[in-house]
């Protein structure tokens, strides 16, 4: 079975979301353990409630980027971790972390990516007034938010949106497209070609669209 490590920094809804379809059946892995680097992070409480390990793993205690990530991969392979999930994680993974699990680290961001990358994805969208947004499964790479796309979903921007009320909506597309793409991934259904990411059997399974805009 899959080995999940997650790294979470705030609420975890996603990562709450995972936990229910792993506990429904619908993936087939086990989380093996949560880090976040926030003592705060309710993600913590999640785990407690599920008796998932939890590291609380902080910058301020490592010399640079590179032995903060180089350790948090250490503690991830300690635990025989396959598939490492980016659960609201509010840092940037550096090159420690990504050499360590090339194509073997899955974030989701609140955008149509490459559209409004970076922090506030849904502010953004809301800012600039498009009509559709949404949000992206993608494997992290040394960039930002530019790694190769698994799933995206999206959804309408209405004109009386906020920040707030757009981001309820791709939320809860997130909490559907995350654990697909895992669930992908656990059955061997994901293969990377360079930025192509080629995702074996029905083609409606691996893009999503509101089905009200068309
Ligand atoms: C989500 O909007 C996700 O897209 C972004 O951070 C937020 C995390 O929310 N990367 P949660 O902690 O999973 O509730």
């Amino acid at each position: 079975m899959l080995t999940i490590g997650v790294l979470a920094s705030g609420r975890g809804s996603n990562f709450q979301a995972i936990i229910d379809n792993i506990n429904s059946g619908f993936i087939k892995a086990k989380i093996v353990l949560l880090i976040t680097d926030n003592p705060e992070a309710y993600a913590l409480e999640r785990a407690n409630n599920h008796n998932i390990e939890t590291r609380i793993i902080q910058p301020k205690e490592f010399q640079d980027k590179d032995s903060y990530y180089a350790h948090i991969a250490n503690e991830l392979k300690r635990k025989d971790v396959e598939l490492v999930i980016l659960a609201g994680f509010m840092r940037v993974v550096e090159r420690a972390l990504i050499q360590e699990f090339r194509n073997k680290i899955m974030n989701i961001h609140p955008a149509l990516l490459p559209s409004f990358p970076g922090l506030h994805g849904q502010k953004q969208a809301v800012d600039y007034r498009v009509k559709i947004s949404g949000c992206t499964v993608h494997f992290a790479d040394e960039g930002v938010d530019t790694g190769p796309i698994i799933i995206q979903a999206a959804v309408p921007v209405y004109e009386d949106d906020t920040e707030e009320t757009l981001s309820e909506r791709i939320l809860k597309q997130e909490h559907k497209i995350f654990p697909m793409a895992i669930k992908l991934f656990s059955e061997d259904k994901i293969t990377v070609d360079g930025r192509n990411v080629i995702i074996k059997g029905k083609r409606e399974d691996t893009v999503i669209t509101n089905p009200s805009l068309v």
